[in-house]
């Protein structure tokens, strides 16, 4: 550690040992990213790493690996896994493949683990994770959209800390005064519009799957980045919001702030509002989510308060964004209605990515696999990971089912 710089009290923090999980992703990335430079500033032993995972990004995983050098590599892909172990041959990484790989992963003695799988895959890793009462810095929110219950259990159970990583949910966890809880009005999530804030419905018809991932403020995945366009991500958001920090639905707001600098506003019953500034960059959460309880210094932009053009807040437009809608009517009815949603959402944005299904068509899809499962007859919220699973299956089932109807 060089001598002339403050350490912020972090030296416990430096030394706990790390799992990143979807390495390879926007989140993952950026998370080594912030290990990089925790390494560059504090020394080379900072935040060793106890295994890194992917799907199939092979080039990708073995640079990573062999820079950081993690003790264990997993790729779901068991293919990739073999390519991964040729790339890493001579270093004394061990490399494992398929979705046990990834399960062993989350299981082995890391004293943090960042979940940054996107969707539904990452569940039993990232369950595995919790389930071991270590530290979880949490990126993938479906996970906890599609079993809520489960994981708010689980964490009970094993004492686990879960620290949201999304940036309104790390904006809300670092803000929110639980001593006060019950003087809060609002907690509202700010949400950019995405790319087609201003476009007509018309031309959102024919928007094409770049258009859709082109976001304006924010470098992301894929898949959160239609759910950006549709505004389904800040529908998720509220249902993670609500059983990450418990407030009632009807407390929670989404307020639409195109420059994404205001991530969320926390309002009291006196009047007062508290919001959490910082610029559009993920190394801000992730750095916050590392270095917690101290603060860790993070190689993310800054804000430039001498070059600020402007702050606006607008209400969501629900004709042009019912994803946003829908999202909301199944915050309300809790029970199995989230699980039923985040699936049917992950087939059609997939479908919506291949092309075979238009960008109005997610929206469609989503509402005609939630009123085909009946919900009120679907019933209680999935109790056991068993469950999820079952109830996710269905739903990605009669998701196609309604993109078929689409296609027709
Ligand atoms: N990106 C953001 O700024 C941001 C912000 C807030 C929250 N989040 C949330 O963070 C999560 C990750 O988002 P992202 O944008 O980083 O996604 P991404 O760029 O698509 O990365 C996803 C990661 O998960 C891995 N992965 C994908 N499918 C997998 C599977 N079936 N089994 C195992 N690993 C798999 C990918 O590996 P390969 O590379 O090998 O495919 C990659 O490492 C999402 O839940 C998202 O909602 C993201």
């Amino acid at each position: 550690m060089n001598s002339e710089q403050p350490d912020f009290g972090l030296a416990p923090v430096l030394a706990r040992r790390i799992t990143v999980l979807g390495c390879t992703g926007s989140v993952g990335s950026a998370t080594l990213d912030v290990i990089r430079a925790t390494r560059a500033r504090f020394g080379a032993d900072a935040f060793p790493l106890e295994a890194l995972t992917a799907r199939n990004s092979v080039a990708k995983m073995v640079e990573q690996a062999r820079e950081l050098r993690p003790r264990f590599v997993a790729m779901s892909d068991t293919a990739a896994a073999s390519l991964v172990r040729d790339g890493l041959a001579g270093t004394g990484i061990e490399v494992s493949g398929g979705a046990e790989a990834v399960l062993e992963a989350a299981m082995r003695p890391a004293e943090m683990v960042m979940a940054a799988i996107v969707g539904a895959a990452g569940l039993a890793p990232t369950l595995a994770a919790v389930e071991r009462g270590t530290i979880v810095a949490i990126a993938n929110k479906e996970c906890i959209v599609a079993a809520g219950d489960v994981f708010r259990a689980a964490a009970a159970r094993s004492r686990a800390v879960l620290i949201p990583v999304d940036s309104e949910h790390n904006a809300v966890f670092q803000l929110l005064d639980f001593r006060q809880s019950q003087a809060i009005e609002k907690v509202s999530l700010t949400a950019s519009g995405g790319p087609f804030r201003t476009w007509s419905l018309e031309r959102m018809a024919a928007a094409t799957p770049e258009e859709a991932v082109a976001h304006p403020n924010w470098s992301m995945g894929a898949k959160i980045s239609v759910d950006s366009a549709t505004l389904m991500n800040k529908g998720l958001e509220l249902i993670e919001a609500q059983i990450l920090f418990g407030l009632p639905p009807d407390s929670l707001d989404v307020v639409v702030h195109p420059q994404s600098l205001v991530h969320c506003l926390i309002a009291y019953v006196d009047g007062s509002v508290h919001a959490h500034m910082s610029a559009p960059d993920m190394r801000t959460p992730i750095a916050h989510a590392l270095g917690w309880p101290h603060r860790l210094p993070s190689p993310a932009r800054r804000m430039d308060f001498t070059n600020l053009i402007q702050f606006t807040f607008e209400k969501p437009d629900l004709d042009r964004f019912p994803c946003l809608a829908l999202a909301r009517q199944c915050l309300r009815m809790a029970g199995a209605a989230p699980t039923i949603l985040n699936a049917a959402n992950e087939v059609a944005v997939e479908q919506f990515l291949g092309r075979r299904l238009g960008f109005l068509g997610i929206a469609r899809t989503v509402e005609r696999t939630l009123n085909g499962l009946a919900l009120e007859a679907v019933g209680a919220a999935p109790a056991t990971l068993e469950d999820v699973l079952a109830l996710d299956g269905m739903a990605r089932f009669k998701a196609r089912e309604a993109c078929l109807v689409e296609a027709a």
